[in-house]
């Protein structure tokens, strides 16, 4: 008998389909999300999600074995597309029977979704249009994620809650749709699950919990933050592309725009070509997120985080955030 029969009456076709007690994905975030981190949501009900990231099939072997070994509940494994070796991380998680693998970062390469459908696991993808998530719906994605530009990390131009609106009705009558991007409470939560969404996926809220190995300065930096303190990058130049990451302001991102002058600069003087150009730009924050997680150089590294960090004010253990993620979303639907 659940604590929370509203939330759970609305998550069930999300719960079901990832075999859990509560349809909360914490997203798979790169450094953040290994064995520890992982095995702490799934045994706290929700679902783990490994951030392979740019590890090796071997590394991976061992990340999916250690998860194992912590935790008996299922949890998925996150490909980024353009992995070199994209497949032979495929046949990893065949050799483990991964029950879910999500596809982030791209447009999954051919043959990559019939590769982990053959060993019977459930794919889950991202779009950035609902004509692309019909596309990958209809050729064999079989849950979607839908992340705002409130989220912390990689991110599209388009805010969760304009998402939520023009995906949901369109596709929660027939498919697993989750909501991700700025969500944390439990409130918003109910929200979305009352606009048609199976679950939800959540990262900057579970990235500074007690189970999670990000380095001690990384976590007081979040907690200090505020929401605005969490900026997308901008690009300076047309001519210089940058993929907007949203991370707290800090030396590093102030940096980021003076090589992005800098480099333009080069260019109209023809001191470099546009190739190298665009890779000193591309190669700037190459390692930062691991210096900051890891090394908790909070200066110089990447401090990926949502808006939501305004929301994380102090290490807590994951069952107790999961807890009050549940208790403010009952709340919430038991008021309505
Ligand atoms: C520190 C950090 C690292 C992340 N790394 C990845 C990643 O490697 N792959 C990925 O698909 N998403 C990544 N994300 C996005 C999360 O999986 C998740 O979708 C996002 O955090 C949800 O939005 P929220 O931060 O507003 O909760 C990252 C997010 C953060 C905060």
């Amino acid at each position: 008998m659940t604590s929370y029969p509203k939330t759970a009456a609305l998550m069930q076709r999300g719960r079901e389909f990832l075999g859990c007690e509560h349809a909360i994905l914490c997203g798979a975030m790169s450094w953040v999300s290994e064995r520890n981190l992982v095995s702490a949501i799934s045994n706290a009900g929700g679902f783990g999600v490994i951030a392979c990231g740019a590890m090796t099939p071997e590394l991976l072997d061992t990340e999916i074995a250690e998860t194992r070994a912590r935790t008996d509940k299922p949890f998925g494994v996150n490909l980024i597309t353009m992995h070199p070796q994209l497949f032979d991380l495929i046949a990893v998680c065949s050799k483990h029977g991964v029950s879910h693998v999500v596809l982030a970062g791209g447009i999954p390469p051919k043959g990559s979704v019939e590769a982990i459908k053959e060993f019977g696991a459930k794919v889950i993808v991202f779009a950035p249009t609902l004509a692309l998530a019909k596309k990958l719906l209809r050729s064999g994605g079989d849950a979607l994620v839908i992340e705002g530009m409130e989220a912390g990390g990689h991110i599209g131009p388009v805010s969760t809650s304009v998402l939520a609106q023009e995906f949901l009705p369109a596709l929660a009558d027939d498919h697993v749709v989750f909501v991700a991007g700025g969500i944390g409470r439990g409130e918003a939560i109910a929200s979305y699950l009352e606009m048609g969404a199976s679950g939800v996926q959540l990262g900057t809220r579970f990235a500074c919990a007690s189970e999670s190995i990000a380095h001690p300065d990384f976590k007081k930096a979040f907690f200090r933050a505020i929401a605005r303190d969490a900026e997308a990058s901008v690009q300076v130049d047309p001519r210089l592309p940058v993929i907007p990451v949203r991370a707290l302001k800090n030396k590093g991102t102030e940096e980021f725009t003076a090589k992005q002058i800098e480099v333009a600069g080069k260019l109209d003087r023809e001191e470099v070509d546009m190739g190298e150009a665009q890779l000193q730009i591309e190669h700037f924050w190459a390692g930062a997120l691991r210096r900051a997680v890891i090394d908790g150089d909070v200066e110089n590294g990447s401090l990926m985080a949502g808006q939501s960090v305004g929301m994380v004010t102090q290490e807590e253990p994951v069952a107790d955030i999961m807890a009050a993620l549940m208790s403010e979303s009952e709340a919430a639907l038991t008021g309505r």
